[in-house]
């Protein structure tokens, strides 16, 4: 490794107060907002939410891979060195070395009209100065750990030859090739079959563990986040809107959103079959977003006061941390939520919803938020 020398001590990945904006001609897209948290050297870190929450812009930011159009603010450092710092002069055996990324579609990382051994030993040669031979030899090593049969002949393979499991796997292959410490891997199974992505999920979870490597994970479903990450950031419109580690966000998640998702989404390793409630609604524009919480208009449990700012993220970064003022599972959140039904049940006489709350999210002003029983129902959690 070349060009610089890593600190040690603390987080491997810090972020503090990351914000993206995309300049268009429609006005600033916010695309990220004050996304801060930490990732431990060897630990997973699931980003999970619907399209279009920010969580490759995060990425990209990360991998600095945005476009010209972005306005980046904020502080990302790598076991200690400012990573902005590192990009802006040029490290080049930083990005792709230490912190490389897997992406969704393997085509997009991979030359149609190159040997999947020669892109493979490509990374080999220009980062740590490996001869053809050696990166070769590398690569088909390589394509061994990542379960690629019969490596020997797929070396000399072109990527139109492989199927879309065997492909993202050549691209795992590369990304792991210089021993990352980080492995960004956004949605690395969507462009594959079902039963073809529990496997790769599970290929690289054991690679991280072999490795010692920390990883971020990116994905719209909960499920795959659920026995793979150590810490899960759930975002929405551009922010975190819950995190905590996986044990307290599976077992006590207090945002209605991530009880929506939990609610909405097929969990391919969920032996647990649970009835599915889409989320109603689409996630707002990020052009101009109002000044009050995102979720506001999709959310069963939102009160008048939803709409007076935009929550703050509460407590320290690595803590339970969520932007809610009526969290679920709280009597708070319950009261919000009896209250909504009570007054959905009142307008629509009683023709109701599955869950009452009409999701207008903009109960009557003169409603009280605590209007309901405040004790649990079966609505309070996925
Ligand atoms: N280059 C760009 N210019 C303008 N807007 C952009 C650009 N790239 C991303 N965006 C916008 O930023 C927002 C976040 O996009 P992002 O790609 O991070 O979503 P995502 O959470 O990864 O969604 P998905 O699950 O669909 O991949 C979206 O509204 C998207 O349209
Ligand atoms: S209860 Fe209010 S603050 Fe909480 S998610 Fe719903 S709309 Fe947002
Ligand atoms: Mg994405």
């Amino acid at each position: 490794m070349a060009g610089f020398e890593l600190a040690s001590g603390g987080p491997l990945l810090s972020v503090r107060d990351l914000r993206v904006r995309f300049v268009t001609e429609r006005g600033a897209v916010n695309a990220v907002n004050d996304v801060s948290f930490d990732l431990h050297e060897g630990e997973t870190l699931a980003i999970v939410g619907e399209s279009g929450s920010g969580k490759s812009v995060t990425a990209k930011t990360l991998m600095n891979l945005l476009p010209r159009t972005a306005r980046v603010s904020g502080e990302v450092r790598f076991d200690g060195q400012d990573v902005r710092a590192l990009a802006s002069c040029g490290a080049k055996h930083f990005f792709g070395v230490q912190m490389t990324m897997v992406f969704q579609d393997p085509m997009t990382s991979l030359n149609p009209v190159k040997k999947v051994g020669e892109q493979i030993a490509e990374g080999l040669r220009y980062h740590l100065g490996r001869s053809r031979g050696e990166a070769l030899s590398e690569a088909e090593n390589l394509l061994a750990d990542v379960g690629v049969p019969e490596p020997g002949r797929r070396v000399s393979q072109y990527p139109h030859e492989l199927s879309g499991g065997l492909r993202q796997r050549v691209v795992i292959a590369m990304a792991l090739s210089c021993r990352p410490r980080l492995l960004i891997a956004d949605e690395p199974t969507t462009a594959v079959d079902v039963t073809v992505q529990r496997r790769l999920l599970d290929l690289l979870d054991g690679l991280r563990r072999d490795r010692g490597m920390a990883m971020i994970l990116i994905t719209h479903d909960l499920g795959v986040a659920r026995g793979r990450a150590d810490e899960v950031a759930v975002m929405y419109a551009g922010r975190i809107v819950e995190t905590a580690d996986a044990g307290t966000l599976f077992g006590d998640m207090r945002h209605p959103y991530t009880e929506a998702l939990m609610r909405s989404i097929p969990r391919i390793d969920d032996p647990v079959h649970h009835r599915l409630d889409p989320i109603p609604g689409r996630p707002p524009e990020l052009i101009d977003p109002p000044d009050a919480c995102a979720f506001a208009p999709r959310c069963r449990y939102a009160r008048h006061d939803c709409h007076d700012g935009v929550p703050e993220l509460s407590g320290s970064v690595g803590m339970h941390r969520f932007a809610c003022l009526h969290p679920t599972g709280a009597e708070r959140g319950q009261a919000a939520l009896a209250a909504n039904r009570a007054a959905h049940s009142s307008s629509r006489d009683g023709d109701g919803g599955k869950d009452g709350s009409g999701n207008s999210g903009k109960p009557d002003r003169g409603e009280k938020p605590d209007g309901g029983s405040g004790k649990p129902d079966d609505g309070g959690s996925g």
